[in-house]
């Protein structure tokens, strides 16, 4: 059997000219949870060309969704960001991640950290209600260069309130908080710099971030990852997995080079 389904493009959006999104159809078999990622890409040459990428939409939902990111010189990205409706995408059959609830000590607030394409498997996790049982807030944090990166922020901010499923819990519990680093926006800096000092809780009206309570997870490219690590093991937070949950983890954002 083989380890790839063929999916179709049902819609493509072009956020702008280094980003890019697309809806696909979902066989009824294909599994996962929510914060994962799997192996998605196109067949060159009669070969598989893979890479993996974590599914925006949520684990209940009938299509299946993806955010990337385009390089004009990418293997994938390079042919990928020319996809149209009806053409054929190869998903993986088995995802896989470490940014799941289930990793995750219980606590009061959850910082979901995301720069770029590092968005991407928290917009399946903010429509997760295990998400909303388990934390009194929700921090949805997106860092981008500029305000037109930050993607599905219409979504985040007008559609999810209104959700049929969650609409009351996530207007109760989920925070957005969106930052630009290279234009004037209502945040303005690296997420690192505002989380680290303090500043991204005070703008929300949150108690200061503290390692017995607050739970964090992580998606970026690696100078982010790198960065942030540093910063959460210097106020003693731990990183959990499958065996031990922790108060944080850590997924790269799979981008191309
Ligand atoms: P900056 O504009 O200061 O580089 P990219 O599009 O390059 O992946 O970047 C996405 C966002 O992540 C940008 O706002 C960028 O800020 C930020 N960023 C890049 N490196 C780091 C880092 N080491 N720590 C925190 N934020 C970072």
């Amino acid at each position: 059997m083989s380890a790839l389904f063929e999916e179709e493009v049902l819609s493509v959006r072009h956020w702008t000219d280094r980003l890019f999104s697309f809806t696909t159809t979902r066989s009824p078999s294909f599994r996962y949870e929510n914060g994962q990622f799997t192996m998605i890409g196109l067949a060159v040459n009669g070969k598989p060309l893979l890479r993996a990428y974590s599914l925006v939409s949520p684990n209940y939902a009938d299509e299946l969704e993806f955010l990337s990111i385009k390089v004009a010189d990418g293997p994938l990205t390079s042919k990928l960001q020319h996809l149209k409706v009806g053409d054929k995408i190869l998903v993986g059959k088995k995802p896989t991640g470490t940014l799941l609830v289930d990793n995750l000590l219980p606590g009061r607030n959850l910082y979901m950290l995301g720069t770029g394409t590092g968005l991407a498997p928290f917009m399946s996790l903010a429509k997760d209600p295990a998400v909303y049982e388990r934390f009194d807030k929700i921090v949805l944090v997106h860092g981008c260069r500029t305000a037109a990166e930050l993607a599905y922020a219409d979504e985040i901010e007008n559609k999810l309130p209104n959700d049929e499923l969650l609409g009351e819990e996530i207007r109760a519990k989920l925070l957005y908080y969106p930052t630009v680093t290279r234009e004037d926006f209502r945040h303005r800096g690296r997420i690192t710099h505002l989380f680290g000092t303090g500043q991204m809780a005070s703008d929300l009206g949150l108690a200061p971030i503290d390692a017995t309570q607050d739970r964090v997870m992580i998606c970026g490219s690696p100078a982010f990852l790198s960065d942030i690590t540093t910063l959460l093991k210097g106020m003693s937070l731990k990183e959990g997995n499958s065996n031990e949950p922790g108060s944080y983890v850590i997924e790269k954002a799979f981008v191309e080079r």
